[in-house]
């Protein structure tokens, strides 16, 4: 986080609140969210963007009734991507017409709270959900504004789980005319193009813009190009086929989320700014050379706001050091000789993204300054799988003992959002610290919320 600090007695503090004092209140496991740095992350991307263009905070990445609270006062929109999500975002008082709906199997139920809530637009995802959605916008004698989910056919250079924009995936409409086999009779048409002539055929929806999502945690802004481009490409094929006034309304291309963070040293994301000019710049350009007027941008950060505010606060517990056979081993533990088994009061239910994608993290002791020559060792959960990692391979100071403090940082983003309660594990609580003051947002989980749904 911004405001965190190793401060002279050695133990590390979170916008001037020592992590020894909420550990000593809160408990471990913790999330500790620096709020100012998620609210300045809010700010720096209105400014980096312009006053012109929509941010979407992707809610997926964290979200609570108080998170949406920031994201509101700081003036961003929302994007939700199920019933859930708005159901929070509205009851937080996130006001329903900035708030965008995604998903690519999206319920009747949820579509029709949506319209029912007055959300500003749908990222419609399939011929049948285009009529499914008319059908509730008729039934409830309105005009729903929608966007187009399209697939651009970048594959941006991330972890195969989560690049979402190459063609064989279950996101989107193909901008390939020799794509889907959803229609038929539609000619040579693209799916992208006969989802454009569906939705202009609707009586009670409106096509306001047209969206890509290429991946997450991107670095490389080429991704971003090529899909500004092709995008754009098929706004001014749509301006040709159904002329000015039909496609009036035609105004924002949407790019989606993606932007990476550093979760380690090796990582050096581009700064906002630059990714913003760079975008701002190429629909600019591009829909001058293609004879169009500009259209508004719109993107959907997630990780990039809630990512790096966050840290997770473990307390060490078994220490064990596992001899590692040089012949069987490839990695430096083999040179070691031994592999240091640190196990933490937490794991894969607080934080799956190592065990699922292979994810990077750094730890450090937070709450000392530590010594000692360092050990190369395997941050570990509590859980009884043995995948359940929190930090592959890092050195901890050779004096680690149990009852220290680890602080794994970057862990606001898809880490709470993908928590489980896997072996009856409690979800952690999260706190927001500004100002030298901390503040529960969510309680830790209890007992009593284990058992909460049985029926017996
Ligand atoms: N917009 C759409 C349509 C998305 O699908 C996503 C993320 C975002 C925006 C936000 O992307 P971001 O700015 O956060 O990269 N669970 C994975 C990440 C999955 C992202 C899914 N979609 C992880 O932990 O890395």
């Amino acid at each position: 986080p911004a405001h965190a600090r190793r401060e002279a007695d050695g133990a590390v503090s979170v916008a001037g609140v020592p992590v020894t004092a909420l550990a000593a209140e809160f408990g471990t496991p913790l999330l500790v969210i620096d709020e100012e740095d998620f609210r300045a992350r809010c700010r720096g991307m209105r400014e980096a963007f312009g006053a012109d263009a929509a941010v979407h905070y992707a809610s997926k990445a964290f979200l609570s009734m108080e998170i949406a609270r920031w994201v509101r006062d700081e003036g961003l929109s929302l994007d939700v991507c199920s019933g859930g999500e708005l159901a929070v975002a509205l009851r937080a008082g996130f006001p329903a017409e900035r708030i965008a709906l995604h998903g690519n199997n999206k319920s009747v139920a949820e579509l029709d709270f949506a319209v029912e809530s007055g959300i500003g637009h749908v990222v419609v995802d399939s011929l049948s959900e285009i009529a499914r959605l008319d059908a509730v916008a008729a039934e409830r004698n309105t005009v729903q504004e929608v966007l187009i989910r399209l697939t651009p056919g970048v594959e941006a250079h991330t972890h195969e789980f989560i690049s979402t924009a190459h063609e064989d995936q279950k996101f989107g409409f193909s901008l390939a005319a020799t794509a889907g086999r959803e229609a038929s009779g539609a000619g040579s048409d693209s799916p992208a193009m006969q989802a454009v002539t569906a939705v202009f055929a609707a009586d009670n929806l409106r096509l306001v813009g047209l969206h890509s999502h290429i991946g997450s945690q991107i670095f490389d802004v080429n991704g971003f190009e090529i899909a500004a481009r092709r995008v754009l490409e098929l706004l001014r094929d749509v301006v040709a086929r159904f002329g000015a006034e039909k496609t009036a309304q035609l105004s924002t291309i949407d790019l989606g989320g993606g932007l990476g963070i550093s979760y380690t040293a090796h990582d050096d994301p581009p700064p906002v700014t630059d990714l913003a000019a760079k975008l701002r710049h190429i629909v600019e350009a591009e829909s001058a050379a293609l004879g169009l007027a500009t259209p508004h941008l719109a993107v959907e950060p997630g990780r990039a706001i809630a990512g790096p505010p966050g840290i997770t606060l473990y307390e060490v517990g078994t220490i064990k050091d596992v001899a590692v056979d040089a012949a069987s081993a490839s990695d430096a533990a083999a040179a070691q000789g031994f592999r240091r088994y640190v196990s933490v009061d937490g794991g894969m239910s607080d934080n799956i993204r190592t065990a699922l994608y292979g994810a990077e993290y750094t730890a450090v002791v937070a709450s000392r300054d530590p010594q000692g020559a360092p050990v190369l060792s395997r941050i570990v959960g509590k859980h009884c799988e043995t995948g359940d990692i929190v930090v592959r391979d890092t050195d901890t100071p050779g004096d680690l003992a149990e009852g220290d403090l680890l602080a794994v940082a970057a862990t606001g983003a898809y880490c709470y959002s993908m928590s489980s309660r896997y072996n009856m594990q409690p979800r952690p609580a999260v706190v927001a610290v500004k100002d030298g003051a901390a503040r529960l947002i969510l309680r830790r989980e209890t007992v009593d919320d284990l058992v909460s749904l049985e029926v017996l």
